[in-house]
């Protein structure tokens, strides 16, 4: 191939950092999610020598769970969170409960309960349905001992009063992808939750993420893709993977004037004190 040829080529791919000489972890991906079934074991497969050596793997539904469970048997590096997610509680009954029970218990790598929440932009199911599930499956949780893969959009208060509540019984977890203040970021801190973090940091006019990057601890923060979507700069628009984990710490290391190097071990710890995932 001639230079001008392979030139073209890169052209058409998407970005990488240079350097994937650390390990690092994915703490939100759906590697279920139908976007990834023309490539995803080549992909998968790319992803762990891209440096990327633990990913959990979040269902959305019962049919997601059930998926779950197969890659996290499939390959050695992938763990998951089992629940459903707002968007897909209003066809659930209480039994359907159990069966999230049954796939919670049913893998020693299932690491959390995940991802639910509230999602009041979408309103695809009824709040007050919302609510309930996510109450119940905090409850789950809690009853499991595993931390709870929180999501929220457009409910930051009624969100906060849930995790607060349950997490005077000992709920712990992560607020993925944040984007609430400071100093509702600080309330969670104080409650030994985490923050997932990831390609929007590395979006325009984003002041309050990276007021909450810069100001909150490190060992608070976890890396998160939450691919296929949200891929950072520069592969914005595109199906994002865990390939992309080093634009997000790249630009954790900036705001913090640390190494990518510090981001990677604090962030690892990180995955093994909330998760019980040892990265390496
Ligand atoms: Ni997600």
């Amino acid at each position: 191939m001639s230079e001008v040829s392979q030139k073209e080529n890169r052209g058409n791919e998407e970005a990488r950092p240079v350097d994937n000489h650390f390990v690092f972890a994915d703490s939100h991906i759906h590697y279920d999610d139908p976007k990834f079934d023309q490539d995803r074991d080549s992909l998968l497969k790319a992803v762990y020598e891209a440096g990327c050596h633990a990913v959990i793997n979040c269902a959305t539904d019962l049919k997601s769970c059930e998926k779950t469970l197969k890659l996290m048997e499939k390959y050695p590096f992938v763990y998951g969170a089992m629940g459903v997610h707002p968007h897909d509680v209003k066809g659930l009954t209480v039994d359907d409960l159990e069966e999230i029970f049954a796939y919670a218990t049913s893998h020693p790598k299932v690491v959390a309960i995940g991802e639910i929440g509230l999602d009041y932009h979408y309103d695809f199911s009824p709040r007050d349905m919302q609510q309930d599930f996510f109450c119940e499956q905090c409850e789950l949780a809690i009853e499991l001992e595993k931390p709870v893969i929180v999501h929220s959009r457009e409910a930051v208060q009624d969100t906060f009063d849930i995790v607060s509540e349950y997490a005077q019984a000992d709920l712990t977890g992560v607020i993925h992808s944040y984007t609430g203040n400071l100093e509702m970021a600080e309330k969670y801190v104080d409650m030994g939750f985490y923050l997932g973090i990831g390609g929007m940091l590395t979006f325009p006019d984003v002041k309050k993420i990276l007021r909450t990057v810069k100001e909150i601890p490190l060992t608070s923060l976890l890396l998160e893709t939450d691919g296929p979507y949200l891929a950072p700069v520069p592969n914005r628009g595109k199906r994002n993977d865990s390939r992309n984990i080093p634009f997000v710490a790249q630009k954790i290391a900036e705001l913090k004037e640390i190494s990518v190097e510090e981001v990677y071990r604090v962030t690892n710890a990180n995955m093994e004190k909330l998760f019980g995932i040892k990265v390496r």
